[in-house]
């Protein structure tokens, strides 16, 4: 069964990714997906470098690596192995569907394996360096939308501390970048869905941005850093993790930040391509609600021994990070 793995002990700064973690380029059937941070972790085998892991790969990995907050990196993990992975062999695939990672008793998505390139659950729409998948390719990097973040980083960046164009990426750059994608996505893609938790997930990726790909030793995140994390999912040269733990609290501040100065509320597109809000609010109990609640397939509550253990300790997991919040089920479609 999955046991939680120990707190890390030292969560102060450190140069990453240090000589026993090199870059390697994924071969062949090593698989990638849409989250920059989680390709990075496997080319520099912080996660296995073919890209399938355990719940505990990916906290270990994410904490050590980035210094994210133990219960936000348990959180997400947990969330990630519900949604798109196989909790009775606790595997999950970063990318596609993999061999390695075979459907859970009762062909939970049918008899394909999953992974978290899969469209729902958790990947969706309004992504920064990903397209809709209903418009596009939703798993890899996209070089035209990360153009338009660069185009912003000149008009609104900082200046850099060298003599030259702005180039430091700061809230305004993610402020306006976050609404432009919105309102593309909100023309281009008929089934645009935007519900809270995808909204508050989508929004919390741009403060994931500003705060763990950040260097540690100065905090500013420049646009030769955001591009190796983004473009070449590798650790940049002479970079240091963040120098205390980056949690629920600060990435959530930041993502009500980035959303405050173009608001968008939850919703979807209707059948005629009007953005219809669906009168949700935007609080962090809405979002867990959502995510854990409605995303979750409700079969994963049909379950009988070490799967039974597992799904109940990755649902603690997730409530653990909002403690505060009444506990919901999975009753999502499967
Ligand atoms: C996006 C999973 C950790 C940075 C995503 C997406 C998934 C995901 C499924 C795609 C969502 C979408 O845009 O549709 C996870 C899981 C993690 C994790 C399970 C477990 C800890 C991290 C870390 C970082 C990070 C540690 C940063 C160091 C990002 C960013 C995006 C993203 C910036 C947005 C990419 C874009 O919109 O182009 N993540 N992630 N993630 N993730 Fe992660
Ligand atoms: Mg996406």
């Amino acid at each position: 069964v999955i046991v939680a793995p120990p707190r890390p002990t030292n969560t102060g700064i450190l140069p990453m990714p240090g000589s026993a973690n090199p870059f390697v380029a994924p071969g062949a059937n090593d698989l990638r997906g849409p989250c920059p941070g989680l390709n990075t972790l496997a080319n520099h085998g912080f996660l296995p470098r073919n890209g399938v892991a355990s719940f505990e790969d990916i906290v270990n990995a994410a904490t050590h690596a980035f210094n994210m907050d133990y219960d936000l990196a348990s959180a997400l993990a947990a969330f990630g192995m519900l949604a798109r992975g196989n909790a009775f062999i606790d595997k999950v695939s970063i990318g596609l569907p993999s061999d390695l990672v075979p459907p859970l008793p009762g062909q939970i998505d049918g008899p394909l394996a999953r992974g978290l390139a899969t469209h729902g659950r958790f990947e969706g729409d309004v992504s920064m360096t990903r397209q809709d998948a209903a418009i596009g390719d939703n798993r890899n990097f996209q070089p035209a939308l990360y153009s338009q973040l660069l185009d912003l980083v000149s008009q609104f960046g900082d200046d850099s501390t060298v003599t030259g164009p702005r180039s430091i990426v700061n809230m305004k750059v993610m402020q306006e970048f976050k609404f432009k994608r919105f309102t593309d996505s909100q023309a281009a893609d008929k089934q645009l869905q935007y519900h809270v938790g995808r909204l508050l997930l989508s929004y919390g990726e741009s403060a994931f941005t500003l705060n763990f790909f950040a260097n540690g030793t100065d905090g500013t995140l420049s646009v030769p850093t955001m591009t190796s994390f983004f473009r070449d999912q590798t650790f940049p040269a002479n970079w240091n993790r963040r120098s205390a733990p980056g949690g629920l609290s600060l990435i959530g501040n930041d993502a009500v930040n980035v959303l405050a100065a173009h608001p968008v509320l939850p919703g979807a597109n209707n059948a005629n391509g009007v953005y219809v809000t669906d009168n949700t609010a935007i609080d962090t109990c809405a979002l867990y609600s959502n995510l854990a609640g409605d995303n979750l397939p409700g079969v994963l509550l049909n379950t009988t021994g070490v799967l039974k253990q597992n799904v109940g300790f990755l649902l603690n997991t997730i409530h653990n990070l909002f403690s505060n919040c009444t506990v919901v089920v999975p009753h999502g479609p499967a």
